[in-house]
């Protein structure tokens, strides 16, 4: 399996504005500045598919990006989503209660919706927002992914022993977490199976 023809289709303050066109949609969540934009950039293999910064809070919008996946037998399109991030410290009450309900509309109109790949930082423990967001993907039911970024920032013997809390905070066994870097790539390969599984299941 590999990607090609990765383009941007559309940026939409609500999910309202977009009706979708049937195609199976996968959503990148997480806290800002853990690294969604980078992920799919580095997944796409193009730098310049999704602003990326070092300022959290840089996607404020729902970025919708068509994706094609193929192999020697099949070709398969799908919609990647690059949510906005949360747990920005610098945004007001009033604005983390629209991006609550943004979320909500999201999860609970998307007909498309197949998997979220919920993203957080190898380095450090989950926060209360990442829990939150757990949380709120397990009670609606819809399959996610944990997937751990950063991952060339500490070395491939450190990985058990920083897996171990995110395991214990999001609820879920260490199989379950990729393990991802979007400098290297690596991790690349495996989230390509992990996506193509949940498109065509
Ligand atoms: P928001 O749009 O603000 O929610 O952030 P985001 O989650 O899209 O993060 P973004 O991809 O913009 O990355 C934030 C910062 O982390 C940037 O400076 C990236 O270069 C850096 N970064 C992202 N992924 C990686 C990675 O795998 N390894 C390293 N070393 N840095 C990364
Ligand atoms: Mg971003």
């Amino acid at each position: 399996m590999e990607i090609k023809n990765a383009k941007f289709i559309s940026s939409i303050a609500d999910y309202g504005e977009f009706s979708g066109v049937g195609l199976p949609q996968i959503a990148v969540v997480g806290k800002s500045n853990v690294g969604k934009s980078s992920l799919i950039n580095a997944l796409c293999k193009q730098n310049k598919l999704c602003r990326t910064s070092s300022t959290p809070g840089k996607t404020r919008l729902i970025n919708i990006f068509e994706v094609t996946l193929y192999d020697e037998q099949t070709e398969q399109k799908f919609h990647l989503i690059d949510l906005p991030g949360y747990g920005y410290a610098k945004v007001n009450y009033a604005e983390k209660i629209k991006w609550g309900e943004m979320m909500e509309r999201y999860f609970s109109t998307s007909p498309y919706i197949r998997s979220i790949l919920h993203l957080v930082d190898i380095r450090h423990e989950p926060t209360q927002d990442d829990i939150a967001m757990s949380d709120f993907m397990r009670n609606s039911a819809i399959p996610f992914s944990v997937v751990a970024t950063k991952a060339d920032k500490i070395s491939r013997g450190a990985r058990m022993k920083h897996i171990a809390p995110i395991c214990r905070g999001l609820k879920v066994q260490p199989w379950e977490i990729l393990p991802f870097s979007s400098e290297t790539k690596d991790g690349r390969m495996e989230l390509i199976q992990l996506l193509h599984k949940n498109i065509t299941e």
